[in-house]
């Protein structure tokens, strides 16, 4: 009945149109039957130069114009990669004050990285994009995938760690996750932006391979993996070019090699040249005038490299309209896939699913370093627990550059340690120290450690929760740290109570690495990561076995700072505003320790458990994999099913031989024995996360192809695999092999 109502509308409607003398130049789409080219199609024939101009650039801090004449919205952005930002002031960096604006806070991305469990990251898009769906933005600026090349790196907590095999695993699930809701994502900052400091300025040097590696694959799976529908480049240089607007990364290879048909959004200030912004692929300027941050200029949109300065080069003959066509039909595939998609949910916000799922990636990406049989604790055990650390009493989600959040809620570790435990012991609490920006030590700070102490001396057992906050100087856009160490004077602060108690655990906030010189003292440490929302109840739980710790750090955690490439071999420096040359190359985190044999502290992919796992003997269906011809970029999906029919099987079967359900992490890496060209001790090729019960056997399962082999060839600018040895390696991180099998590529 409904059907035959509408078909009875439809056809008076196109009687009445042709009644009227409706030109039959120009169709009417009937809502349902045109596809989004189709729609593209006709709005960009009807649109005057003006306001394919308009399409093309901010008209305020987070928004641009649509077409109001023909009926299509604005797009409206809004940071960041773990939450909906809280609303800006039309134009300036300031809040809007809203009262209905603060959302869920997810973990950021260093946190998802280290649950090693995609499933997760697309529940994590899929809460970002209903909260952005509700909130009305059709562009979420997340999320971001550069790698974590100096533990230094005011953003690494933004980001998915430091190998592009897990970045590219963890990405695809987030964007499809996000994209369900009709929002764009925005995979960020392409590329190359691997340092705070000067981040506007530097030119960095790279060779193609270690481009093509290890800081384009997470970009690569983004596009043709995860259909991103937008992509931020980013404020630094590359061959001397902005990103923003950089021929070889934009139009060679994403939009060239990668295909990519959407919109490219400049980093907010990043746009510096209207004529390479028209040449070199940026479909979208925001924030010019601005640094990104706080720095504001009076800067009228209209004098945006690519409002009026563009349309005075078209109206004086001096360019086309070609690019500009190109730009405004990728901004309008964007429109037509968000907020004119034909089946727009209505998205939802800070429900308590959200949470749920907020507490479940927290509860996934918390890891433990080390725990000489200190935890999980028994509350009843004890009469007094002290708690120490600022970081128990601070909101940590609302601080941290562009990605800082307005939570609607963050539960404190303190409160949540003092809900669980309840009547069961005393539960005190110390500061211990405070934090401050460099330069403004407060001078309260040997009196709060002196108090900790004591306190410490007379507690049962006591909970130590610091590390880094989300303040500048910290994991925090704009600034890189000062240095490797804790902040805050805390290493000071925790010898002293480890002096003063042995049975101190420690639980510490961050998003990337730091040292800890007081580490062989320590019975338990856990990498705290940041949990949004949940902080606290994650950490309680994770306390108190209410939560088995099954995260795997998806960075290395070097003793020294030395230890690190970009360190060791003299590239960082704070002061240099030009060239930045990577020449560690391939060489980045565990891939360089392996080269230098270095022992990391914490190596990439560790973690502990309160269970404990037997590995069994593993199988391979077969250990002779067929090669293919080169294949040069992009794959063509023939290809890769062609390729399908080569994989060969490996299993593995795990034991979960302790009293609680755990997760291990079986991590494959790859060595190529012999190649016509250095390639890295392993390299990680698969990953599986199996949640066991006490005494459960579980497979671990792998499937291996040709083109997870291959390295790329520079001079033939294409993937190539060479015929030979390979060594497979099992592993419970990158330094645990415990199994080793050959594979003969013939
Ligand atoms: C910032 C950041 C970027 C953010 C944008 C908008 O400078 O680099 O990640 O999305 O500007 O706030």
């Amino acid at each position: 009945m409904c059907h035959r109502i509408i078909l009875i509308f439809a056809l008076s409607y196109l009687m009445a149109l042709s009644l009227y003398g409706q030109s039959k130049s120009s169709p009417v789409y009937l809502y349902d039957e045109a596809s989004v080219e189709e729609r593209v199609k006709d709005v960009l024939s009807r649109l005057t130069l003006q306001e394919k101009i308009d399409l093309i650039h901010a008209q305020s801090k987070f928004s641009s114009k649509g077409v109001p004449r023909l009926g299509i919205p604005e797009n409206w952005l809004s940071d960041g990669p773990f939450g909906v930002r809280p609303e800006n002031l039309w134009d300036k960096w300031g809040s809007a004050g809203w009262t209905n604006d603060a959302c869920t806070a997810l973990p950021p991305l260093t946190c998802l990285a280290a649950t090693w469990n995609p499933e997760l990251a697309y529940n994590y898009g899929k809460v970002l994009g209903e909260e952005a769906r509700y909130r009305n933005k059709n562009v979420i600026l997340g999320p971001g995938v550069n790698m974590f090349r100096t533990p230094v790196n005011g953003r690494n907590f933004e980001y998915m760690g430091e190998d592009p095999y897990l970045a590219s695993k963890m990405v695809v699930p987030y964007i499809r996750g996000v994209q369900e809701s009709k929002v764009a994502a925005c995979v960020k900052h392409f590329a190359l932006n691997n340092q705070e400091t000067h981040r506007s300025k530097i030119n960095v040097i790279v060779d193609d391979r270690t481009l093509y590696e290890i800081y384009l694959p997470a970009f690569k799976a983004a596009v043709l993996e995860g259909g991103v529908w937008s992509v931020m480049a980013s404020y630094n240089r590359y061959k001397g070019q902005f990103c923003c607007h950089n021929e070889y990364l934009i139009n060679n290879i994403l939009k060239g090699e990668w295909g990519f048909d959407g919109v490219v959004v400049s980093d907010w200030g990043g746009t510096k040249d209207t004529m390479q912004a028209i040449r070199n692929g940026l479909d979208l300027e925001f924030g010019t005038g601005t640094d990104g941050m706080l720095m504001d200029s009076d800067n009228p949109y209209d004098a945006y490299f690519m409002a009026n300065p563009y349309k005075n080069l078209i109206e004086d003959g001096v360019v086309g309209t070609e690019e500009l066509d190109d730009k405004v039909r990728r901004v309008l595939r964007m429109i037509f896939r968000t907020n004119m998609a034909k089946d727009r949910p209505f998205g939802s916000f800070v429900s308590e699913e959200h949470f749920k799922t907020c507490y479940d990636i927290a509860k996934e990406g918390v890891v433990l370093l080390k725990n000489e049989g200190l935890l999980p604790l028994n509350a009843s055990d004890y009469k007094t627990i002290l708690v120490v650390g600022d970081n128990a009493s601070r909101t940590l989600s609302n601080a941290g550059g562009s990605s800082m959040l307005k939570p609607a809620k963050e539960v404190l570790t303190l409160d949540a340690i003092r809900k669980y435990v309840g009547d069961k012991a005393e539960v005190k609490y110390a500061r211990g120290y405070q934090a401050y920006m460099p330069g403004y030590e407060p001078d309260n700070l040997d009196l709060l450690r002196q108090e900790a102490v004591e306190e410490a001396k007379n507690a049962d057992v006591v909970i130590y929760v610091g590390g880094l906050n989300r303040w500048s100087y910290q994991d925090c856009e704009g600034r890189d740290r000062l240095g490797y160490e804790l902040p805050f004077q805390q290493d000071a602060l925790i010898a002293g109570l480890l002096e003063a108690n042995p049975n101190t655990v420690l639980m510490l906030h961050g998003g990337t690495s730091f040292s800890m010189p007081w580490r062989d003292k320590a019975k338990s440490i856990v990498y705290a990561m940041y949990g949004g929302s949940e902080n606290g109840s994650v950490l309680s739980d994770v306390l108190f076995g209410e939560i088995n710790p099954s995260g795997r750090l998806p960075f290395t955690m070097a003793e020294y700072l030395d230890d690190y490439p970009s360190h060791a071999l003299g590239i960082y420096d704070p002061d240099n505003k030009e060239d930045v040359v990577y020449e560690e190359g391939l060489y980045i985190g565990y891939r360089w320790m392996n080269e230098k044999d270095i022992k990391p502290m914490y190596p990439f992919g560790f973690g502990l458990t309160y269970t404990g796992f037997e590995w069994g003997e593993p199988s391979i269906s077969s250990n002779r994999l067929k090669s293919v011809q080169e294949v040069v970029l992009p794959d063509s999906d023939s290809e890769a099913k062609a390729r399908d029919s080569k994989k060969i099987k490996i299993r593995i079967p795990v034991t979960n031989i302790g009293e609680m359900r755990g997760a291990e992490v079986v991590q494959l890496y790859v060595r190529d024995v012999e190649a016509y060209l250095p390639r890295p001790e392993k390299e990680l090729k698969r990953f599986c996360k199996l949640w066991l019960e006490p005494g459960e056997t579980g497979i671990a399962e792998f499937e291996l192809q040709e083109d997870d082999l291959r390295f790329f060839d520079p001079q033939k600018h294409a993937w190539v695999s060479e015929k030979g040895e390979f060594e497979i390696m099992l592993g419970s991180s990158s330094e645990d092999i415990r199994e080793t099998l050959k594979l003969i590529l013939v």
